[in-house]
Order: structure tokens, then C-alpha cells, then sequence
């Protein structure tokens, strides 16, 4: 469970008095699928990436597992980033000359598991995302949808309980998207709570829940019924 309460963040050199968020207090259960929504600049990112510990906050708490997250240490952060949560991005961060295999490998890698023992798990992950039969391939001769992919396999190779996405269809086309929609929907299904940034309605129609953004706060959070 994800509990914020009242958190504000003021970026340094940005405007005087402009808070990117301007007192957040929401709780995010566990295996919910919520959609972070909202205009440009409202602060989506700037939430999700206080709660993948991105970035810290100005003021206010954000408790995970029944831990305040603000008050880990550098080991505690790195293995948080590395273990609970998972992130996508919308621009992949693959690592192109990599083939697909080392790039789903390397958070197992990070962890200090390495070797042949690691194949089961980058062979699921992959498998999860319908890539099991792209593992020699370099990453950079992926298309954009199946290098997204990767990226959610890299997040999920773990086991983490929060698959954190940011614009995860952003850069994508809708075919793409809805294939990249429907991993996440499944992932939320085998149990994952999902939290999903997205400025597109549409992707935020496939979450459970929509939280809408606007200057900084929460303006509406809306539970829909389950997904069909
Ligand atoms: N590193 C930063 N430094 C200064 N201002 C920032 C920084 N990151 C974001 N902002 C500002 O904070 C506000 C919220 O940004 P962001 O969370 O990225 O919005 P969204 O993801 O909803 O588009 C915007 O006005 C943005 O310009
Ligand atoms: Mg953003």
C-alpha cells in the first residue's frame, strides 16, 4: 500500500512560489490499477517520481509497505528502486547496442545475481511481454512498441509489487499502445498494483481508477467498475 499524505514539492531555481504539487494526500491499495491524469505540467511525473524515491519531497510523507520512503539511505534506495517498484518510461532507456536478453537481465545483475541461473526469470519476463523469442536480438534493431516491451520486462524481471508508468504510450502509435495497455492490464490481473501517468484518456479509461491532476493537486478520483 502507497499512503501520501499532504506532500509539496518546490523544485530548486524554479518559479518563486510555484509548488510542482501543492499538498497530494492519496492511497493507492494494493493490486489497484490507477491512472494518473491530468494537463501538461500539473505535476504527474513530478508524483510518480517521488514515489519510485526519483526525486525527494519538500514537505509531507510518502509511506510504502508501512515505510516512509523520504527517510531511506542510499542502500535502502537502491534496493527499493531495485526490488518493490518497477518503472517505465515513455522513452524506454534501453540500452541499444545491449541485446534484448542483457538489457532484461540487468536489474537481476544490479540485485548481484548474474549467470546462468538468471535465464528462467529474463526467459519469463520476456514470455510476459510476448518477446520470448527476441532474446539474442540488440535492442536498438527493436521497433519502438516491442523495445517498450523490454522496458516492461526490465521492470517486472524482479518481482516487484508497483509497476510505476510514466507516458508508458507516449511514444507509440495506438496499436502499439493498446498491446502495451493490455500488458499492463494483465500485470494488474497476476496481481501488480499498477500506477500509470498518462495525459490520453483513452489509456486512462483501461485503469480502474482515474485520479485527476491539475496545478499541483488532486482535483478528482474517480473508481470505475472492474476491468471487462
Ligand atoms: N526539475 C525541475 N525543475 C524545475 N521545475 C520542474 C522540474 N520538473 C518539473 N518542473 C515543473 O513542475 C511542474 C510539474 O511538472 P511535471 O510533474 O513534469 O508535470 P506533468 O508530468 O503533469 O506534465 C511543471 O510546471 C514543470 O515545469
Ligand atoms: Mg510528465
Amino acid at each position: 500500500m502507497i499512503t501520501i499524505t499532504n506532500v509539496k514539492k518546490r523544485y530548486a531555481g524554479g518559479r518563486k512560489g510555484f509548488w510542482a504539487l501543492d499538498g497530494v494526500t492519496l492511497e493507492i491499495g494494493d493490486n489497484e490499477f490507477v491512472a494518473i491524469t491530468g494537463k501538461s505540467g500539473s505535476g504527474k511525473s513530478t508524483l510518480l517520481n517521488l514515489i519510485g524515491t526519483l526525486d525527494t519531497v519538500t514537505s509531507g510523507n510518502i509511506v510504502v509497505d508501512g515505510k516512509d520512503i523520504s527517510k531511506f539511505s542510499g542502500r535502502k534506495i537502491a534496493a527499493y528502486r531495485n526490488k518493490t517498484v518497477g518503472f517505465v518510461f515513455q522513452s524506454f532507456y534501453l540500452e541499444p547496442s545491449y541485446t534484448v536478453y542483457d538489457n532484461v537481465e540487468l536489474p537481476l545483475v544490479l540485485a548481484g545475481y548474474t549467470g546462468k541461473k538468471n535465464r528462467p526469470r529474463v526467459e519469463a519476463a520476456l514470455e510476459a511481454v510476448g518477446l520470448g523469442d527476441r532474446l539474442k536480438e540488440k535492442a536498438r534493431n527493436l521497433s519502438g512498441g516491442e523495445q517498450q516491451r523490454v522496458a516492461i520486462a526490465r521492470a517486472i524481471v524482479n518481482d516487484p509489487r508497483y509497476i510505476l508508468a510514466d507516458e508508458p504510450c507516449g511514444n507509440l502509435d495506438s496499436a502499439n499502445s493498446e498491446n502495451i495497455m493490455r500488458i499492463l492490464a494483465n500485470l494488474h490481473t497476476g496481481g501488480k498494483t499498477v500506477v500509470m501517468v498518462t495525459h490520453d484518456p483513452e489509456d486512462a479509461q483501461k485503469a480502474e481508477r482515474i485520479v485527476t491532476m491539475s496545478d499541483g493537486k488532486i482535483v478528482s478520483d474517480e473508481r470505475r467498475s472492474k476491468n471487462p
